[in-house]
């Protein structure tokens, strides 16, 4: 199986953690191979989420006007192209990107106007998520959500909250998300990454997402697990990145086979592809190594994304159609055709 070559979905991906350093030379030629790989990527083991994140700031730093954003929408769809991935949803937190003067309305802007060009140029169909964070007050969590709102009829699609679940309580984001639900926009949350089951209940009720960023440690809960099941929550899984902060020590006790097998939705991400320096690829050939996974289980994963993906139903039914005529073709025996 050339797993480089198979289509794929990626739904858990931030912007402004995976820049090449092809892009970061373009922004900062100051910056060497060295410098990126020691002050970008994090070690193959952090002491925790926490300390992972303490590298993100390299990259934001190097988004603050329109024309670095543009590079770096354009080099991840390069990224994206080189991994075949037919629908992603880029994610990323429009406030941490005003340190050269440009307002909230203009980051979405110009990240929203060089998406479109992107999908126009590449053809990989692609939606953005914008992000609140876990240490944000109130005011910055509606604000974000508010921008999620004003931006709904473009490739802006939905909202999120990410950074430290184990460091900040959820109160101060409650009210973005009862926006969010007034107003019908589509909701993923980070949880059960840093912490337990009990922050995957407490996200599903406080906020009520339709998906979960990682919560993978819902798999402590089998109550949880059949609640996930039965509410159809996506999980967005990242291996890697989650053996990276030590939540697992190994690849191989990861439990996302466990939660596939178990009948819970899920997908493969990379999550940040600078930090956790890994390739969608990459991700999958480590489960086909640990795992055993085959196309049929590639394909099944990839489907349940397509059926997350925050699309409007035409689009969904497109892609879902393409998925399946693309694996057909590279496997007539194990995925059937239309
Ligand atoms: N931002 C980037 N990667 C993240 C992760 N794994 N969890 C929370 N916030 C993040
Ligand atoms: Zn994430």
């Amino acid at each position: 199986m050339d797993i480089k070559a198979l289509p794929k979905v990626e739904l858990h991906l931030h912007l402004d953690c995976s820049l090449s350093y092809n892009v970061v030379n373009a922004i900062d030629p100051t910056i060497t191979e060295a410098q990126y790989q020691e002050e970008f990527i994090a070690p193959a083991k952090c002491h925790n989420l926490a300390d992972f994140l303490t590298r993100a700031p390299k990259g934001i730093e190097l988004m603050q006007t329109p024309e670095q954003l543009k590079l770096v929408v354009r080099d991840l769809f390069k990224q994206l192209a080189a991994d075949h991935v037919l629908y992603a949803e880029l994610r990323f937190a429009p406030l941490q990107h005003l340190e050269k003067g440009l307002t909230p309305e203009e980051v979405v802007h110009y990240t929203e106007a060089a998406t479109a060009q992107a999908v126009r140029e590449t053809g990989i169909e692609a939606r953005l998520i914008l992000c609140t964070l876990r240490h944000y007050t109130e005011a910055q969590s509606m604000e974000t959500v508010r921008l999620v709102e004003q931006f709904k009829d473009t490739h802006v699609t939905g909202f999120d909250i990410a950074a430290d679940e184990a460091g900040f309580p959820i109160a101060a984001h409650v009210n973005a998300f009862e926006y969010a639900r007034q107003h019908g926009l589509f909701c993923t949350a980070h949880a059960g990454e840093a912490k337990g089951p009990s922050s995957v209940w407490e996200t599903l009720a406080y906020f009520g997402p339709s998906r979960i960023g990682h919560g993978v440690r819902s798999i402590e809960d089998p109550q949880l697990v059949a609640h996930l099941k039965k509410h159809q929550i996506h999980l967005e899984v990242c291996p890697t990145c989650n053996v990276q902060i030590d939540l697992y020590d190994t690849y191989a006790q990861h439990p996302v086979d466990k939660l596939y097998r178990a009948g819970v939705a899920l997908n493969l991400n990379t999550d940040a592809r600078t930090i956790v320096n890994v390739s969608l690829s990459e991700e999958y050939q480590k489960m086909q190594q640990t795992f055993g996974w085959d196309i049929a289980d590639f394909y099944a994963t990839n489907r349940q994304a397509l059926l997350a993906a925050f699309i409007p139903n035409q689009l969904k039914q497109d892609l879902l159609f393409q998925l399946q005529k693309r694996y057909h073709a590279l496997a007539p025996q194990q995925i059937p055709a239309q």
